[in-house]
């Protein structure tokens, strides 16, 4: 018997196999999770066809652009129409313009910053609005989201990235706060460098993955698959009281202070 078994997981954020999402969708579903997966255009859609016979349970498929509240509105309308409750929400989202993720954070626009924030920060307060009455019926919820540690630490390049997680996790507390009275948990993963198409955008992640493997007490970069067991932990009843955390799946590269 799996951990999440009879539990309806929203899991967005699955670009192709390397994301982040995909190793999160995977251990979902070996642990018996019947899921719902996001995909952002059609481009991505194709990506998710062929990958989705990997799983155990077939998935409904459903378009989403957290830029738009009426895409978030058919989400929760598609997921209705097919499920009363949703135990558990995935947030696996993040996009800057190329442009910010490199150089000085100093020469960061206007433009530049608001859609960083809109996509990778306001989306979770979005998407958890969205889904707020079928996560309710779940009678215990858990939300998780996706964030690193360039929120409290400079990391070169990261910019306007970094100041979009510092308000992603900030979110995560807030939402923690309302939502624990209704039996919604939120809580986040800080993972370390993965080489995905995301992490490509900003420059420097090799040096970020090789600074792992030389520097973190764990000499270790880490795996999509850690990220989607650590996910596993923070869906499942063995975490029941843990809220408004952020837990650190990073090989222990966050207590460093060098
Ligand atoms: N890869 C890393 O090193 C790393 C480390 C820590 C945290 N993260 C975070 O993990 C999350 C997933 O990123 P990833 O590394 O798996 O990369 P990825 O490129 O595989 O995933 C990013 C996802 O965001 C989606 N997205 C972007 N804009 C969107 C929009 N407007 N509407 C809906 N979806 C949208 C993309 O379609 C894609 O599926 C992000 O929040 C990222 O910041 C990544």
């Amino acid at each position: 018997m799996g951990l999440l078994e009879e539990k309806i997981a929203v899991v967005t954020g699955v670009a192709n196999k390397r994301s982040i999402a995909w190793g999160i969708a995977r251990a979902f579903d070996r642990e018996g999770a019947q899921l719902v997966l996001t995909y952002q255009t059609d481009r991505f859609l194709e990506n998710l066809q062929k990958l989705v016979p990997e799983l155990s349970h077939t998935p409904q498929l459903v378009p989403l652009d957290v830029s738009d509240d009426d895409s978030l509105a058919q989400l929760t309308d598609a997921v209705r129409a097919r499920y009363d409750a949703v135990h558990v929400l995935v947030h696996s989202i993040a996009h800057a313009d190329a442009n910010d993720l490199s150089g000085r954070f100093l020469d960061t626009s206007r433009a530049g910053y608001h859609l960083a924030q809109d996509v990778s920060a306001y989306s979770l307060t979005a998407l958890v609005r969205s889904l707020h009455p079928l996560l309710i019926q779940a009678g215990r919820a858990s939300v998780i989201t996706m964030t690193h540690l360039g929120s409290v630490r400079v990391m070169p390049n990261y910019n306007v990235m970094g100041v979009a997680k510092a308000a992603l996790e900030s979110s995560v507390r807030y939402l923690a706060y309302d939502l624990g009275r209704e039996g919604i948990r939120v809580n986040a993963i800080s993972a370390g460098p993965i080489k995905t198409l995301a992490a490509s955008g900003v420059k420097g992640i090799s040096t970020a993955l090789h600074s792992t493997v030389e520097k973190a007490p764990i000499p270790e970069n880490i795996t999509t698959e850690d990220v989607g067991n650590a996910a596993v932990f923070l869906a499942s009843p063995w975490s029941e009281r843990i809220t408004g955390m952020i837990l650190y799946v990073d090989s222990g590269s966050h207590i460093l202070g060098f």
